[in-house]
């Protein structure tokens, strides 16, 4: 068996902010309720026109720019998200057309907020396999068309954006060092988006009632989230060998700062080699951890060889992190 490196990562998100302060004079909220309780003082919002694809085509382009392959060399796309631009065809197809990677498998994968670590982990299959030898995995998400902006308890959390890394095969022990990817369907009621699937199809009622939006039990999410960050990340660990002393940066999915500081101190590391952007773009869902991965390595906080852990939870429930070996020096000038 080989592994899997990530050679390259992009990101991409909207130029549009909306504040705190924007939010205020939405619905009955405050700035300070939301920094003390999430940690988020603004987040980007896509224009009404642009669909998931239009932001994660220019972040995989960035990625194949940082990685210095052409999307011709591409195997396989996998796209993950809970806001693609049609049900079917999936992104991934539309994204692989745009780049003229035509001929690359192409196919979405929908794990809530884990989808990027999810996305990582089966593209590293089959790179390990042999199967294929390059892939780009591109989390992604447009929640601000899926937010019932009237709901306080759930439009001051989430934000749009997308961000990408290509992988490619190297030899066994470099890459991706360890996963660990689970799932409880039991909780799948208490984040889910309940109208528009083969259980409640669309109609003028569901539209009246909301149901094509956000729907959240945020306190039990949150109980849940606290336990698995930190238990997702020990088994990840220790299916790569290591320990968490060994653990030099900390990528967590970016749903509340009160969850990653949980997850912070359940690994023992120090505030500095934990990435934390939600303040400025609050919870991109799939899109939170690659666009987390990419602001850290063009800043240069990412150095060759660091052991670098990605955590996520997200709807389903479902769960995931990866341990990884940093195979890139950082970029000249950062
Ligand atoms: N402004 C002011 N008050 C608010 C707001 C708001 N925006 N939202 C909720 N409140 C109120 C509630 O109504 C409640 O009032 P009540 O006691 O009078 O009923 C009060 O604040 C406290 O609510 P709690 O739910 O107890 O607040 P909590 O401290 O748990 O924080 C939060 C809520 C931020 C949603 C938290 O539970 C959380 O972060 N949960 C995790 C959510 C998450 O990460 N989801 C990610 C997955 S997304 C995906 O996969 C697509």
């Amino acid at each position: 068996m080989s592994s899997a490196a990530i050679i390259g990562t992009g990101s991409c998100l909207p130029e549009r902010v909306l504040t705190n302060h924007d939010l205020e004079k939405m619905v009955d909220t405050s700035d300070e309720w939301i920094r003390t309780r999430t940690g988020i003082r603004e987040r980007r919002l896509a224009d009404p026109g642009t669909a998931a694809s239009d932001l994660a085509v220019p972040a995989a382009t960035r990625a194949l720019a940082a990685a210095g392959i052409p999307a011709t060399e591409l195997d396989l796309i996998i796209v993950a998200t809970v806001t693609p631009d049609t049900l079917f065809p999936a992104t991934a197809c539309l994204v692989q057309e745009r780049l003229g990677a035509r001929g690359a498998a192409a196919f979405d994968l929908s794990a809530g907020c884990s989808g990027f670590v999810y996305a990582l982990g089966v593209a590293g299959q089959f790179l390990a396999t042999g199967v294929y030898r390059t892939a780009l995995v591109i989390g992604v998400e447009v929640l601000s068309k899926i937010i019932n902006w009237q709901d306080r308890n759930t439009c001051v959390l989430f934000g749009d954006g997308a961000g990408a890394a290509v992988l490619q095969s190297v030899p066994a022990g470099r890459g991706i060092l360890g996963l660990h990817l689970g799932a409880d369907g039991s909780g799948g009621s208490l984040l889910t988006l309940p109208a528009g699937g083969s259980r409640l199809p669309a109609s003028s009622t569901t539209v009246q009632e909301q149901l094509h939006t956000i729907h959240m039990s945020g306190a039990e999410v949150f109980k849940f989230a606290v336990r698995v960050m930190g238990e997702a990340s020990l088994k990840a660990l220790e299916k790569a060998g290591l320990k968490k002393e060994d653990v030099d940066f900390l990528i967590p999915h970016q749903a509340n700062i009160r969850i990653i500081e949980a997850a912070t101190k359940r690994l023992g590391l120090p505030p500095k080699k934990v990435y934390v952007n939600l303040d400025r773009y609050g919870n991109m869902s799939s899109a939170s951890i690659p666009v987390a991965l990419d602001e850290a390595y063009r800043a240069g906080l990412l150095l060759r060889d660091h052991k670098v852990v990605m955590v996520a939870f997200g709807a389903g429930l479902t769960w995931g992190a990866a341990v990884v070996n940093w195979e890139l020096d950082p970029p000249k000038g950062a």
